[in-house]
């Protein structure tokens, strides 16, 4: 098949939807790799990288120009102006932007949607969502260290006695377990937050405390059961009484790194503005909500500001700026994914019954199939 591969334009994107190792499996298999000149630069990877891989260095237009697109973020209206009718896309496609993928299917595209995999355990060699929320975990502790100005370890010095920065963690998935390990490897104490109980021990496993909201009525048990691993919105009985509970160590806490999300809505607020007026002056919240509107109302998506004395992070691509890593653990997802799709004669043929390429795919012949 011939595989194009272009250079993101997203603004703040410096990931790439294809590394020289896969681009080397990719030409192993028998496909026509054409990687767009430059494609890979802002994630460190030369044009000449490529070119050893086995890849075709081309212009623009001619990596759009192919049977099947590789990328890392929708396409916007001058892009997908650039693709073949019938072209198959796969990439983060965001499954919950309809008017996006109204646009793929018009522009008679097959759209694979990797964010919409299953998260079941077959699944997990292709899971997008954490692959790059692993890395934005980490990335956020980065970025907490750096505009926190005191330390995160306990020093002992000639001096005198630095004490260990206080970290918390509200909403333990891919990312707050990776904020917590992080965290912990630099020597914070941490506590830690999330409405599925069955965190708790993921959290005390990594050195850290849970704190405790326990369920009260059968309902809000049923609604931290969440579906498919992912959480539902709790009821306002449990969300208050977390709030009372999250609110005092947010008081004593160095440095807030919330990731709380549930998919398809706004982020809930868990860090209200109540909460950062009682921070200590020089606190650090990096909100990883960011992009669907944070946990915190004073987040400003995108930029990173200083209210009531607490530096809020509000960065919405934690992973591009990790792009080198970012890149390589998308690129493999991506070449996993495609072995579900691509034929040992290496043609594209989408398998009759395949739970994981049926949640994928969301634009085919015209139609948006996601519901
Ligand atoms: P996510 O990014 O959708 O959400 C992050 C966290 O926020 C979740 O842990 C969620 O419970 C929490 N949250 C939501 N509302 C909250 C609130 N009001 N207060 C506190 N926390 C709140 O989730 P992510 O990281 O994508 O995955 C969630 C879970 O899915 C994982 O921890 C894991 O258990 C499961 N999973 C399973 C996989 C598999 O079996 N293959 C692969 C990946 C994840």
């Amino acid at each position: 098949m011939l595989i194009g591969v272009p250079q993101e334009t997203a603004a703040g994107e410096a990931r790439v939807a294809a590394t020289p190792e896969t681009v080397k499996k990719l030409v192993a298999q028998g496909h026509v790799l054409r990687v767009q000149q430059g494609a890979g630069l802002d994630a460190s990877v030369t044009d000449e990288a490529y070119a050893a891989a086995g890849a075709e260095l081309v212009p623009r237009d001619s990596a759009f120009a192919c049977e099947l697109v590789l990328k890392v973020r929708a396409p916007d209206v001058q892009e997908l102006a650039l693709f073949k009718p019938g072209a198959v896309l796969a990439g983060m496609l965001n499954p919950f932007d309809r008017d996006g993928l109204q646009r793929l299917a018009d522009a008679r595209l097959t759209a694979f949607a990797l964010e919409a995999a299953p998260r079941t355990t077959r699944a997990q060699s292709m899971d997008v969502l954490s692959s790059q929320a692993n890395l934005a975990g980490y990335k956020a502790v980065m970025l907490a260290a750096f505009h926190y100005q005191r330390l995160f370890p306990m020093l002992m010095t000639a001096a005198g006695t630095i004490k260990a920065a206080r970290v918390v963690v509200l909403g333990v998935g891919v990312a707050g377990l990776q904020a917590i390990a992080t965290a912990k490897r630099l020597g914070a104490v941490i506590e830690a937050s999330d409405v599925r109980p069955s965190v708790k021990e993921q959290v005390e496993s990594l050195g850290a405390k849970f704190i405790d909201v326990p369920f009260e009525t059968p309902e809000e048990r049923e609604a931290a059961e969440g579906v498919g691993g992912y959480a539902r919105p709790m009821p306002p009985s449990w969300l208050a009484r977390q709030q009372l509970e999250v609110a005092k160590r947010v008081a004593q806490a160095d440095v807030v790194v919330t990731t709380a999300l549930i998919p398809g809505r706004p982020a809930p607020v868990l860090v209200t503005e109540e909460m950062v007026r009682a921070m200590k002056p020089g606190s650090v919240i990096v909100d990883i909500a960011a992009p669907a509107g944070g946990n915190c109302p004073l987040t400003e998506p995108g930029r990173t500001v200083r209210k009531h004395g607490v530096t809020l992070v509000g960065e919405t691509n934690l992973p591009s700026l990790v792009a080198a890593d970012a890149s390589a653990l998308y690129a493999r997802n991506l070449l996993d994914f495609l072995k579900l799709v691509l034929t040992k004669e290496g043609g594209f043929a989408l398998p009759a019954d395949d739970d994981i390429v049926t949640a994928c795919l969301v634009a085919h012949e015209g139609q948006v199939l996601r519901k």
